[in-house]
């Protein structure tokens, strides 16, 4: 019998959830990942929602050992994982909790990172746990002075070729989180410019970078500038 239940474990990890953890974080994209390294050099954090096994987090506090890099996973399966996968990284930091409870959080006991430049990962979704994204998009917006938001599985408008989410028939996009943005700063938006597949082991997917409370459009390095479109004007 028991032998029988390990082969059923085998075959059904994780009942039915996949915990793969990769080298590379952001979907291993290439564009994405330059993008990033430019963006990260004005910052002392990296925040992200939703960790899973730590792919991105391990990546980015791997690459990037002087930024502090801090995410919360409410999955106990996937948070274990994570552990395990940034245990050797002083520079990160993980709590096994919501992004909603990550945000009580941040608002009571880190409250000295809102004068700091970070750059956010929004990542929460799925697993059965409640969407969190405008929640996020309101809290950081309103309470950091300034920031950069990268959002996973957005809508890229006009580019089909990108995955993106869809929650109780509603679009992670930039119409569904706008309203959220505080009103008392200026912000950008910014798309994919590229279509082409640069990872190894995910589909192309889509994301949207807000910088809000910026002065100055971003310095995208020259390289990249033909692979980001963007602030793109909403005139
Ligand atoms: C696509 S995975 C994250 C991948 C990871 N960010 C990376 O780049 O390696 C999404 C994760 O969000 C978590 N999640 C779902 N709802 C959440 C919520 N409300 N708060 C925080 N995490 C959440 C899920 O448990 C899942 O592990």
């Amino acid at each position: 019998m028991y032998e029988i239940l390990s082969k059923v474990r085998r075959l059904i990890p994780n009942r039915g959830k996949r915990y793969s953890f990769y080298d590379v974080g952001f979907h291993g994209d290439k564009y994405l990942i330059q993008l990033v390294d430019s963006l990260i050099k004005d910052c002392r954090y990296f925040i992200e929602t939703g960790a899973n096994v730590g792919t991105t987090l391990a990546y980015m506090a791997k690459t990037y050992p002087h930024i502090e890099c801090i995410s919360c996973e409410p999955d106990k399966g996937a948070y274990r994982e994570a552990v395990k996968n940034t245990s050797s990284y002083t520079n990160s930091r993980l709590f096994n909790e919501t992004s909603q409870q990550f945000i009580s959080r941040l608002r009571e006991k880190m409250a000295d990172l809102f004068s700091e430049k970070c750059l956010f990962w929004l990542d929460a979704h799925g697993y059965g746990f409640d969407w969190p994204l405008k929640e996020e998009v309101e809290f950081i917006t309103s309470n950091f002075g300034s920031g950069l938001i990268l959002i996973d599985d957005f809508l890229v408008p006009g580019e089909e070729c990108f995955k993106y989410d869809m929650y109780k028939g509603q679009t992670c996009s930039y119409d569904f989180i706008k309203d959220s943005i505080c009103k008392d700063k200026n912000h950008r938006v910014y798309y994919p410019a590229y279509t082409d597949r640069t990872s190894n082991h995910h589909p192309l997917t889509g994301w949207g970078l807000i910088s809000f409370g910026c002065e100055r459009e971003l310095n995208i390095p020259d390289d990249l500038k033909s692979k980001i479109n963007g602030p793109i004007d909403f005139g």
